[in-house]
């Protein structure tokens, strides 16, 4: 599925292309289904170009599917392994060529459609909350978009910690779904007093904001963080200039601070998904993590799912099947 050029979801559009070949520390896998993320949409308006090493017109940051072929120096996997992982792009395809040490295996229970959905939001998440907020077991998260793919993945993680969870989202539908997901508390962000109801939530004050949509999210948390807060700026969904009274920043002792996965150094990305791999992966085999899968779509309606995530209508992931994939 290609981008055809610059536009609105009509613009994706199937093509049969060669097989990519992988190179030396490279597998190839057989794609069977794909995550879809807030990034392609603005990939496919010609927003967000792809990374140098990643196709340039295939979209897709995330892929469940099985080894089909191995590089010279491609180690830890053989043909037919059933493997996921983040890509920089190319996800929307039948085949994919990504580092072996960017794959990981797929949890036995899960089929390849809740597979696809973990990679791209549950790493997010995991590197947001643990190493760039350093949440701990018993604080309290504020996550701003709660029902959004990465807030969902985010808000089972750091339930599993320990920590308490507040999410916020402006649609009842999936405020509900939030609340049996066990958030501790779920808040619509138009309510009056906002940052006072979300400090009476936390029985006192929020020490990490996972925040997802920038700017227009950036007071309520400032308001809502108590003394050494963290703010983690990760999605920029409500705009990406604000006006800050810093005023607060000094008071509180605040730290503001931001992160973006596509982009990094491939070697970083291995780091991360082999850390991901060994303290993240069993909590899905136990079932005390699960994806959260919105709807499912076959690849070749990927319009219809960009239209879906473009009015906000999905609550977690919506992943496309290729083949005859589930
Ligand atoms: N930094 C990184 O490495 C990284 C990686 C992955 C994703 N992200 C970012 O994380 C964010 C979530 O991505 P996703 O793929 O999980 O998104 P998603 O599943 O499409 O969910 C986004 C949700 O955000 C809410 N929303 C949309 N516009 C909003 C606005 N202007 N103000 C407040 N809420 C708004 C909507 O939910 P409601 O119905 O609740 O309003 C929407 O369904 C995006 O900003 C994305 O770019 C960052």
């Amino acid at each position: 599925m290609i981008i055809s050029r610059p536009g609105p979801p009509e613009v994706l559009q199937l093509r049969e292309l060669p097989d990519p070949v992988c190179g030396p520390d490279q597998v190839r896998v057989r794609v069977r289904a794909a995550g879809l993320n807030r990034a392609d949409l603005l990939q496919r308006r010609g927003l967000y170009p792809a990374p140098a090493d990643s196709p340039q017109e295939i979209p897709g940051l995330e892929f469940a599917g099985e080894v089909d072929e191995l590089g010279a120096r491609a180690e830890g996997f053989r043909r037919g392994d059933r493997v996921m992982g983040i890509l920089g792009g190319g996800g929307y395809a039948e085949k994919v060529c990504v580092a072996a040490g960017l794959c990981m295996p797929v949890p036995e229970a899960l089929d390849w459609s809740q597979a696809a959905a973990i990679p791209e939001a549950f790493i997010t998440a995991f590197d947001a909350l643990h190493r760039q907020g350093n949440l701990q077991p018993g604080e309290t998260l504020l996550i701003q978009a709660a029902g959004s793919g990465v807030g969902s993945a985010a808000a089972q993680l750091a339930l599993a910690l320990g920590a308490r969870v507040i999410g916020l989202s402006r649609s009842e539908a999936k405020r509900r779904q939030l609340a049996e997901l066990g958030l501790t508390r779920v808040l619509d962000p138009a309510e009056e007093a906002l940052a006072h109801r979300i400090r009476r939530a936390a029985g006192g004050e929020v020490d990490l904001a996972l925040n997802l949509v920038g700017a227009s999210g950036l007071s309520v948390e400032v308001e809502a963080l108590g003394v050494g807060g963290r703010i983690v700026v990760i999605g920029l969904l409500g705009g990406a200039r604000a006006e800050l009274d810093l005023s607060a920043i000094l008071a509180k002792r605040l730290r503001i601070s931001g992160s973006v996965l596509r982009s990094r150094d491939v070697l970083e990305k291995i780091e991360l998904t082999r850390e991901f791999a060994q303290r993240v992966l069993p909590l899905f085999r136990a079932a005390r993590l699960r994806p959260v899968v919105d709807r499912c779509y076959p690849l070749a309606a990927a319009a219809e799912a960009h239209i879906r995530m473009e009015r906000n209508e999905n609550f977690g992931k919506i992943v496309l099947n290729v083949g005859s994939a589930s």
